[in-house]
């Protein structure tokens, strides 16, 4: 299994480095792959940071290139760098698509998302690589690499929902950033960021149609003691698209008067569809009690605990109680 991973590790070393000459070096690749991402306003510092390529659109260029090359149809196969097709033929996974390879915590490449160049219903926005020994979507975040030093630093994380929101914000200077590329966050992602900072700060698409199914990833992070804050973007926007319109200054002043701690936040979205219902109102006391509860510094605790109660005009000592009772039947 070792020698597997090894070899996994190699051949998605030596298919990033194809997909990066690729997009440098080949007639195609400047004239799709490069000009697609200057359109987008990427520099070529930035996608040199982020190894950023292109993969022709063929049928089998790369598998022709890496048999070559020497390495073996399981390897490529293993990767999910191609698939076998009842003919015996092969097919490259990544076809016409500018490619986005993911690291790992030590810089080694370990996958791909690619995108395509003109969205339509047809086909896919983006895929990815499958699941392999060495990728694990749900152990890994988008550009941790790049952001461990800065996140560090800043003692905080901003956690996006894409890759071209990490490439656009490093580019702006803001380093400390990583994606979760679209999935429900997870406790080993969690605790990877924590390995680095304490404080996330969630920035959502303004188009997020799921940020109510992401506050069950926000209480995960509480559970694991790290402090949360959360940033809605306009409607319209990412954080992408945000930064390139206003620059980097007016993104930061948007994020400094905009985040809400992650009470408020819940509560807000929450209430929304509260409304005067009275039974609602008190599923969302549970919840928000329930919430809390998972917080294991008393000190907060005790914080939000005051914030519930004014924000919803409830008794503190009631909420306190409630809380309790929920401590000892989680026991
Ligand atoms: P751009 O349109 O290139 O700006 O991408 P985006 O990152 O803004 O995309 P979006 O907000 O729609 O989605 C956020 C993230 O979810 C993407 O970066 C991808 O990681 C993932 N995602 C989006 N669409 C798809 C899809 O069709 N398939 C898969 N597998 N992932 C997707
Ligand atoms: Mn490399
Ligand atoms: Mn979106
Ligand atoms: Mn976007
Ligand atoms: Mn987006």
């Amino acid at each position: 299994a070792q020698n597997e991973r090894e070899s996994l590790f190699i051949v998605s070393e030596f298919a990033n480095n194809f997909f990066r000459d690729y997009l440098l070096n080949s007639s195609e690749g400047q004239s799709v792959g490069a000009s697609y991402f200057i359109e987008r306003g990427f520099s070529k510092p930035v996608m040199e940071r982020f190894h950023l390529g292109f993969a022709p659109d063929g049928r089998d260029l790369f598998y022709k290139t890496a048999t070559q090359a020497g390495f073996s149809q399981e390897v490529l196969e293993k990767a999910g760098l191609v698939s076998k097709k009842d003919d015996n033929t092969y097919l490259d996974r990544f076809r016409g698509r500018v490619v986005f390879p993911i690291h790992n915590v030590a810089g080694k490449t370990i996958a791909f998302g690619a995108r395509i160049l003109k969205t339509d219903a047809k086909a896919p926005k983006y895929i990815n690589s499958p699941e392999t020994e060495i990728y694990h979507k749900s152990k890994i975040v988008y550009g941790i690499y790049q952001a461990k030093n800065a996140i560090r630093q800043k003692e905080n994380c901003f956690l996006v929902e894409g890759y071209t929101d990490v490439i656009s914000l490093h580019q702006a200077g803001i380093e400390n950033v990583v994606a979760s590329s679209g999935t429900s966050l997870t406790v080993e992602q969690i605790r990877l960021i924590g390995r680095f900072t304490d404080n996330i700060t969630v920035l959502y698409d303004g188009d997020s149609a799921g940020i109510k199914a992401s506050l069950r990833g926000i209480d995960l992070i509480l559970e694991e003691g790290l402090n949360v804050k959360a940033v809605v973007f306009p409607e319209g926007d990412d954080p992408d698209s945000y930064i390139r319109k206003v620059g980097g200054e007016a993104f930061t002043r948007y994020v400094e008067q905009n985040q809400k701690d992650f009470i408020r936040f819940k509560t807000e979205i929450s209430l929304e569809d509260v409304g005067q219902d009275a039974v609602k109102k008190a599923e969302l006391v549970e919840s928000l009690v329930l919430s809390i509860t998972k917080v294991p510094n008393p000190v907060k605790r005790q914080i939000f605990y005051q914030e519930v109660a004014k924000l919803l005009n409830i008794d503190e000592a009631i909420l306190i109680n409630e809380g309790n009772k929920k401590t000892v039947t989680n026991l």
